[in-house]
């Protein structure tokens, strides 16, 4: 079912689980969005708005940045996540990262930032151009926007060498089921039309994915968690959720190290400009 926005039902779950999913994600991402936080130009004293802020992630990261004479506005539409993310920042003492319950469309989060950012938030939303634009609408002229979001193509992102089946299967599985709940797949490759729809410059892009393989690498759980996130939806879609989730991210990190297989996420993109 979707919203009054016209957006699809959200794919993943609300819950607690989901949120420290979250967090544990954002470990696995953190150096991926500080490069792209940091070549878009962000820099200490700035004000900052996260869209999709979820536990508060990119706002904790953004903030680290900006440091104390900086602030940021988080905005989420769901209230629990919010919960999560204003405990997790009195427990960080962050004094200086808010965070504001509602559509990023038309929360009353504020305007004429420094800076807009937001990571895997454009991907559920049915017009992520008009979405974008909004966004850039509470930037000031001279401002940053900058977005991370996931291209998911099973031709070209889901990775092995040599291949593994658990990993391509569980890949392939994860994209087909955002494909079917209708969140926009390749957002990532479509953020350079979303950019100039929205009245932006074309944007500056890099494509990061992460690779690794050997019995410590944090991608076997990083994508065992997001099957385990899309589950509840997937018999509704007509797929089958992967038998046994609390065993999967091992089971995925045995198939690797038993076949010596490096394995590879699908491309976190990112886009950055400047608002005219
Ligand atoms: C996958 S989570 C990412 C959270 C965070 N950006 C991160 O990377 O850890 C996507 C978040 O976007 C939020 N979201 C989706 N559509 C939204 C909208 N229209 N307005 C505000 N938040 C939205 C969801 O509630 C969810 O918390």
């Amino acid at each position: 079912m979707g919203n009054p926005s016209g957006d699809p039902a959200y794919a993943l779950a609300r819950s607690h689980e989901e949120y420290e999913r979250l967090g544990r994600q954002a470990l696995f991402l953190h150096g991926s969005t500080e490069r792209l936080l940091r070549d878009a130009g962000l820099r200490p004293g700035m004000r900052v708005l996260d869209v999709g802020s979820g536990a508060g992630d990119v706002a904790f990261l953004a903030a680290g940045i900006v440091g104390p004479q900086g602030s940021v506005v988080g905005v989420d539409i769901d209230g629990g996540a919010l919960r999560v993310a204003r405990g997790r920042a009195e427990a960080l003492g962050l004094a200086n990262v808010h965070f504001v319950e509602g559509d990023l469309d038309t929360a009353e989060a504020g305007t004429g930032f420094d800076a807009a950012v937001g990571r895997l938030v454009l991907m559920y939303r049915a017009d992520p151009a008009a979405a974008l634009r909004a966004v850039a609408a509470r930037v000031r002229s001279g401002g940053i926007v900058a977005f991370q979001e996931l291209d998911l193509d099973p031709a070209v992102t889901v990775r092995s060498m040599p291949g593994t089946s658990l990993w391509n299967d569980t890949g392939t599985l994860v994209i087909e089921a955002f494909r079917r709940a209708g969140m926009q797949v390749r957002m990532g490759r479509r953020l350079f039309g979303a950019y100039t729809a929205a009245g932006l410059p074309e944007p500056t892009m890099c494509d990061e994915a992460l690779v690794g393989g050997g019995p410590g690498f944090g991608g076997y759980a990083w994508l065992a968690g997001v099957a385990r996130g899309l589950a509840p939806l997937m018999p509704s879609l007509g797929l089958d959720a992967p038998s046994d989730l609390d065993t999967l991210a091992d089971r995925l990190r045995d198939d690797a190290v038993t076949n010596g297989t490096v394995v590879w996420t699908p491309s976190f993109i990112g886009a950055h400009a400047t608002k005219p």
